[in-house]
C-alpha cells in the first residue's frame, strides 16, 4: 500500500523544514509519493496566481497535504494564502495538540501542560469582508453561520469522546458579541448536551487569557472561534517552548491539510537555523490521519528522544544547532517499530 501526498513546501523557512519532515518520514520506509505544488509568493513569481488550481486539484485528488509555511503580506497585496486554502477546501477545522515536552523544563513555567486547541477555520473576521465605508472608516464582518458553529463544536466533541478527553472549555465574549459569539455559544451548549460524559464549561477569552498563564493544566479541549483561536494556539505554543515544537491539521470532511503554528519566519529563513520540529510533529498527525501510527510514534520517540538529551538543538530552545543536525538526530534517535509496539 503505497500514498500519494500533496506536499507544498511554502517560503521563508518552509523549504527547509519541509526537507527535514520528508527525511524524516522517508525514513519510517512509510511509501509516500511526494506531489510538489507552489503556491503563495513562488506561485505568484511562476505566473500561477497566489493559489493556483493545480495545487488545489492535487490536494482534492490526494485528499492528504503536508504544508509549509507562506508569507502574507501586512496590510496590502494579496489576500492571506492560508486562509483562502482553508475556506476553498472548506477545512473547517483547525486541531492543535499542545503538550508539554520532555527536556524543556528549564523553558517552561508549567509542567504537565496537554490542551488541544480547536479554532473554527473558515469564518468570523477571516471571512475577509472588510470595507471602506468612507475616507478614514472602514469596517469589518464578523461571520457566523450556525452550521459552521456546529460542526465545529460537533468535531471537537467528537474527538474529546474517542480520546478520552473529560472536560471542552467553549471560549467566547458573548457577554459583548451577542449575536456572534452568542450563536457560537448557543451552538456548542446543543452539540455539548449530546456527550453528559463529557463536562463542557464556557468562558471569556479574556478569562482563558488569564488562566492559561496561571494554570494551563485546567484546561483540557478548548474550542473557539477562528480570531480567538489564532492568538490562543500561539498563547499555547509559548507555554510549551514555542513555535517550534507545536504541530496542527486543518482538516474538512473531503481533505486535511497538515501544517505547524508557525509562521514563515523572514528572521531567520534561508540559514538552516529553523526548527523542523513542529513541522515534523505535523507530519505524525498526518500519519496517524492515514493510519500509519507506528510510524508517527517512532518519530515522536524521536524527537522526544533529542529533546530530553538536550545536546542537539535549535536557537529557539536554546542550541546552536542547525536544521539539518536536528533532523539527523530525530532519525539517529528513533526507536524501531518493534521497540514502539512492545
Ligand atoms: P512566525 O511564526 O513566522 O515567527 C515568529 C517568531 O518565531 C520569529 O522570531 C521566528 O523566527 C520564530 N519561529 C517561528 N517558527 C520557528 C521555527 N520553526 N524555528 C525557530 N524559530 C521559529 O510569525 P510572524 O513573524 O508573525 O509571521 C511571518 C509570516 O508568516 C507572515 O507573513 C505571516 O502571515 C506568515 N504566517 C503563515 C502561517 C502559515 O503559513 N500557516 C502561520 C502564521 C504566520
Amino acid at each position: 500500500m503505497s500514498y500519494t501526498v500533496t506536499l507544498l513546501p511554502g517560503d521563508g523557512i518552509g523549504p527547509e523544514v519541509s526537507d527535514a519532515t520528508v527525511k524524516v518520514v522517508e525514513a519510517t520506509g512509510v511509501p509516500i509519493r511526494w506531489e510538489s505544488h507552489l503556491a503563495g509568493l513562488d506561485a505568484v513569481n511562476a505566473g500561477k496566481g497566489t493559489l493556483p488550481d493545480e495545487t488545489l486539484e492535487s490536494i482534492r485528488r490526494n485528499r492528504v497535504a503536508l504544508k509549509g509555511p507562506i508569507t502574507t503580506p501586512v496590510g496590502k497585496g494579496f489576500r492571506s494564502v492560508n486562509v483562502g486554502l482553508r475556506q476553498a477546501l472548506d477545512l473547517y477545522v483547525s486541531l492543535r495538540p499542545v503538550r508539554t515536552l520532555p527536556g524543556l523544563e528549564s523553558k517552561v513555567r508549567h509542567e504537565d501542560v496537554d490542551v488541544v486547541v480547536f479554532r473554527e477555520n473558515t469564518e468570523g473576521l477571516y471571512a475577509g469582508r472588510e470595507h471602506e465605508v468612507v475616507p478614514g472608516v472602514v469596517t469589518g464582518l464578523k461571520i457566523m453561520t450556525r452550521e459552521a458553529c456546529h460542526r465545529i463544536a460537533k468535531y471537537a466533541f467528537e474527538y474529546a469522546r474517542w480520546r478520552g478527553r473529560r472536560k471542552v472549555t467553549v471560549v467566547h465574549k458573548a457577554s459583548i458579541m451577542k449575536l456572534s459569539d452568542g450563536l457560537f455559544l448557543e451552538e456548542a451548549k446543543k452539540v455539548a448536551a449530546d456527550y453528559p460524559f463529557i463536562q463542557m464549561e464556557d468562558m471569556t477569552i479574556d478569562a482563558v487569557a488569564m488562566q492559561l498563564a496561571l494554570d494551563p493544566t485546567q484546561f483540557d479541549v478548548l474550542l473557539m472561534e477562528n480570531l480567538y483561536g489564532d492568538i490562543i494556539s500561539d498563547l499555547c505554543a509559548g507555554l510549551v517552548g514555542g513555535l517550534g515544537v507545536v504541530p496542527g491539521a486543518n482538516i474538512g470532511a473531503k481533505c486535511a491539510v497538515f501544517e505547524a503554528v508557525h509562521g514563515s519566519a523572514p528572521d531567520i529563513a534561508g540559514q538552516n537555523k529553523a526548527n523542523p520540529m513542529a513541522l515534523i510533529f505535523s507530519a505524525c498527525l498526518m500519519l496517524r490521519h492515514i493510519g500509519e501510527v507506528v510510524a508517527a510514534a517512532r518519530i515522536e520517540r524521536g524527537i522526544e528522544a533529542v529533546l530530553k538529551a538536550g545536546e542537539v538543538r535549535t536557537g529557539d530552545l536554546g542550541g546552536t544547532a542547525s536544521t539539518t543536525e536536528i533532523t539527523n538526530a530525530i532519525i539517529a534517535n528513533m526507536p524501531t517499530a518493534e521497540e514502539v509496539i512492545l
